[in-house]
């Protein structure tokens, strides 16, 4: 048998278009979401990042602010502007392209984002509003997990669920917010041990290591959801996840490709995290 193949862009594409009749509503009642992003320095893979932001902004009717600083900015500089941002009314998501130049320290820039802007999920108060349950904006990529995950059709409560990776970006958000939603929840990372014996007993397999094809058909339990957040250059300049994909076909039920699973679904989290942040800003449920 082979695994139902989750179709990321055809999922993201259906979320983009709740969020365009949601906002097409909301410009009715004179409210128009809007995203502030902050870009510093010439990074090649965040100025890509930054123009989809600002594409799927003009795409869903959102009013865009991008701020693009060159490198030698300095760090009061941009606390200045993030001061700004969080002040003007016009502007319900900031989010400040990672990573930034090694003169700025990051925690601060992240702490100075005010929690109901926060789109990115990041600061600490949002983490924390995560692990206790409260209602907090959620980090996009693996809020974008979730969703795939409930819209390929699986029911996650009481399911065994293996995260292998333990970033703050990734893993540890993944695995709180599967907990959240009544799974049995294993965290894997470089240090564990028997890793093969444990992710074979997963349900529902979250790779998220950054290494390329390192999951094969023997980590995965027969009919397991496979969902893969890597995404690897290989020297042949392709791009491969973290799950070798063809070999994991057969045996899973349903799996991400990489391109085209979870990637899409990051900006598309994102956009709708800004409509929910102007949607509490102006009071309407
Ligand atoms: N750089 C790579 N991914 C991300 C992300 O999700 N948010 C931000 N702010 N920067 C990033």
């Amino acid at each position: 048998m082979t695994a139902q193949i989750i179709n990321g862009k055809a999922i993201s594409d259906m979320i983009r278009e709740e969020v365009k009749a949601e906002t097409d509503k909301l410009r009715q009642q004179g409210v128009v979401p809007g995203l502030a992003v902050v870009l510093v320095g010439e990074d090649p893979a965040s100025k890509v990042y930054v123009g989809s932001k600002e594409k799927a902004c003009i795409q869903l009717g959102f009013y865009s602010e991008v701020h693009r600083l060159s490198a030698d900015t300095s760090e009061e500089e941009l606390l200045a502007l993030i001061h700004k941002l969080n002040e003007q009314s016009t502007i319900n998501g900031i989010l400040v392209q990672l990573p930034l130049p090694k003169h700025i320290n990051e925690k601060a820039v992240i702490d100075a984002i005010s929690v109901d802007k926060d789109v990115d999920g990041f600061h600490p108060e949002s983490v924390g509003n995560l692990v206790i349950g409260d209602d907090s904006l959620l980090p996009c990529t693996p809020a974008g997990v979730i969703e795939l995950i409930k819209r390929a059709g699986t029911d996650i409560a009481g399911k065994h669920a293996v995260v292998i990776g333990r970033s703050n970006i990734v893993g540890k958000p993944v695995a709180m917010l599967l907990l959240r939603e009544n799974a049995t929840v294993t965290i894997c990372h470089s240090r564990t041990a028997n890793l093969k014996e444990i992710a074979s007993q997963a349900d529902i397999l979250v790779a998220a290591i950054g290494r390329a094809k390192a999951i094969d058909s023997s980590y995965v339990k027969p009919g397991a959801v496979v969902i893969d957040v890597g995404i690897n250059r290989l020297p042949d300049g392709k791009l491969a996840g973290d799950v070798d994909y063809e070999d994991c076909l057969e045996v899973s039920g349903a799996i991400t490709p990489v391109p085209g699973g979870v990637g899409p679904m990051t900006i598309t989290m994102l956009m709708s995290n800004t409509l929910k942040a102007a949607k509490k800003a102006h009071g309407i449920g």
